[in-house]
């Protein structure tokens, strides 16, 4: 079994915190350890909960689509939640939970080693800085510790409104010329300079 896998059984037997009582399955995430775009969501909604799997409804849905603008699919990245399982009735994740389930988020991580974190919302946004505000810093990147950090707005929030679909369409077409810097493909662009930070 590989680490990835390995972190994966234990969320699922997981018992850390209150979630594990009222959580139908905890939701690991999913995709390949050799991911170099990895996606945070916030929490599992009602479908992620009923199958185990994240973004599965139809936010996860828009998440497909998106991908596909860009000529990927869920298995070429890692998609994950910053908490993994759901809060009961999509209440937001409370502090203590977000703390106590950041270690497996950490992990995974650490596993990894994407090159680019793309922070979906607010809440997985605020994980990696405090301070940052999903208006300011959507569609920009902030390179810390050889990762590179984009915000976008979260594809349910971007669902039924126009124009934040818009905005989370045409943050998301700014991800493969990222991935490049990030490869150093585009060698004749100094990376730094390329980055819009937040
Ligand atoms: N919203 C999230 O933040 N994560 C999911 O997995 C599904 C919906």
């Amino acid at each position: 079994m590989s680490q990835l896998s390995d972190i994966s059984q234990q969320i699922l037997a997981c018992q850390k915190c209150g979630l594990s009582t009222t959580r139908t399955r905890a939701v690991p995430g999913e995709g390949t350890e050799k991911a170099a775009i990895m996606f945070i969501g916030e929490a599992p909604g009602w479908h992620e909960d009923q199958q185990g799997r994240p973004f599965v409804g139809p936010a996860g849905k828009f998440l497909d689509q998106l991908l596909g603008s860009i000529g990927l699919d869920r298995g070429q990245v890692y998609i994950t939640n910053v908490i993994k399982c759901r809060p009961p009735a999509n209440r937001d994740p409370l502090p203590r939970e977000i703390q106590t389930c950041r270690a497996w988020l950490d992990r995974q991580i650490e596993l990894i080693q994407p090159k680019i974190i793309v922070a979906l919302g607010r809440y997985s946004l605020a994980l990696f800085f405090p301070n940052a505000t999903m208006s300011k810093a959507h569609g920009k990147a902030q390179r810390r510790d050889n990762i590179i950090y984009y915000a976008m707005y979260h594809p349910a929030a971007a669902l039924h409104q126009q124009s934040l679909r818009r905005t989370i369409e045409a943050d998301m077409l700014k991800l493969p010329e990222l991935l490049s810097q990030a490869e150093g493909v585009a060698q004749a662009k100094p990376e730094p300079e390329q980055l819009t930070l937040f």
